[in-house]
């Protein structure tokens, strides 16, 4: 008799099949529907099989799928300008996923400081709760006990100080900083935004320093937070960011980006992917920034973000002794429960309302962007009937 499974056992779904999805809404394979308030973990962003998207893919699928960047990929140029032309940053590289985003801006920063003539500027400051993807450096980045633990030496220069101690900030900075990294809004970390003057903060101290800015907007980015990226909110510009996410609307996607006198260092040879940028990935990409771009999307994301918000608070106010707060930016919403987040979220997956945990016992609703207001009501009407049956369950 063979093995019943034959994934690594890294992950616990719970037991439901799906067969289909269409735009905020997936099915299963027994025919129930569920709103999708994940969005593939901020990923798909323009929800499920967006039209432009499929017959972007499909059209895409009909010429050239892989190259590899032996070749000049079709796309790569387009994207990167749009990505440039819409940000700080002057130049681009494209990866498959987060993580190699980040891997990526991690060696540019120590690059540009070994170009400089200053090879000992290595360490990067992050913070406590921060994710930044799970390769061994990462982890060491991103500094939680918990992703770390049996994965052997723990990869050097990285400095993990406690969320918003200024007085540690300042004392950990010395002659061999190469960085500063941060999430705008800590995602996996529970939804905690970096206040605008902490931020502000930060970018005073770097070129104070002589030290660069990091933002690791992978789940933040591209449009989720009510801008194509969360920083811009505060007006803040970092020197390095890594994207991924929402820029594939559902495709592996990622990039890093960079001002031209940072990612000058890093010079033919020192990096490279086999897929990141393949032209599927940039036809797919240009198409998401068809439709982000576009007028109006940006401030319809906003005026969403205030109708979810308006009805999370009153569902805060209604259930005091399950929830206690809303937190975030655009559609990055986290609700803060007092309950346990993780009952709380399998409460309303029985109602048909699919959302995510986070750190900090924090509910994490990620609506594809496109959401409609009934969609928000609709929304908020399985949350009343989730948190009802929940506590129901609790007095039976
Ligand atoms: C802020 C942040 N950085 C990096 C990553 C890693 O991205 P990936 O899972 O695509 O490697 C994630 C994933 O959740 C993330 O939220």
């Amino acid at each position: 008799m063979g093995k019943e499974q034959h994934t690594f056992d890294v992950y616990a779904p719970p037991p439901i099949e799906f067969a289909r999805a269409e735009g905020c809404r997936l099915f299963d394979t027994d025919g129930n529907e569920y709103l999708d308030c994940t969005s593939g973990i901020a990923v798909n962003s323009l929800g499920h099989g967006h039209p432009h998207l499929v017959e972007t893919l499909k059209n895409q699928a009909e010429k050239i799928w892989h190259l590899s960047n032996l070749f000049e990929i079709p796309g790569q140029k387009q994207l990167a300008t749009r990505l440039c032309d819409n940000s700080f940053a002057d130049r681009v590289f494209f990866t498959n996923s987060g993580v190699e985003a980040m891997e990526m801006a991690i060696k540019t920063a120590r690059r540009y400081h070994y170009a400089q003539g200053n090879p000992d500027r290595v360490n990067i400051i992050t913070f406590e709760g921060a994710f930044h993807g799970r390769s061994t450096t990462t982890i060491a980045a991103g500094g939680q006990a918990k992703y770390l633990e049996g994965f052997g030496p723990i990869a050097p220069g990285f400095i993990n100080l406690p969320f918003g101690d200024h007085d540690a900030l300042k004392a950990a900075i010395d002659d061999k900083t190469a960085a500063i990294l941060v999430e705008p809004i800590q995602g996996e970390g529970g939804i905690r935004e970096v206040p605008a003057q902490c931020l502000r903060g930060l970018r005073e101290l770097c070129d104070e320093h002589g030290i660069l800015l990091m933002f690791d907007e992978v789940q933040t980015g591209i449009g989720r937070c009510g801008k194509l990226f969360a920083h811009q909110i505060h007006n803040v510009e970092p020197d390095i960011m890594a994207i991924a996410k929402g820029i594939g609307g559902g495709f592996p996607l990622g990039a890093c980006m960079a001002t031209e006198e940072v990612a000058l260092a890093m010079v033919l040879g020192t990096h490279g992917s086999t897929f990141g940028g393949n032209p599927l990935a940039m036809a797919i990409g240009n198409a998401v920034l068809d439709v982000v771009l576009e007028d109006n999307f940006m401030d319809e994301v906003n005026d969403k973000s205030i109708l979810f918000r308006q009805h999370l608070a009153e569902l805060v106010d209604t259930y005091p002794d399950l929830l206690e707060g809303v937190r975030g930016a655009g559609l990055l919403v986290g609700l803060k429960a007092k309950a346990l987040n993780l009952d709380l979220i399998a409460a309303m997956r029985d109602q048909g309302l699919l959302t995510v945990g986070a750190g900090d016992n924090v509910i994490r609703i990620l609506p594809p962007l496109i959401i409609s207001e009934d969609d928000i009501r609709a929304v908020r009407d399985k949350m009343i009937a989730a948190f009802d049956a929940y506590k129901a369950a609790q007095k039976a």
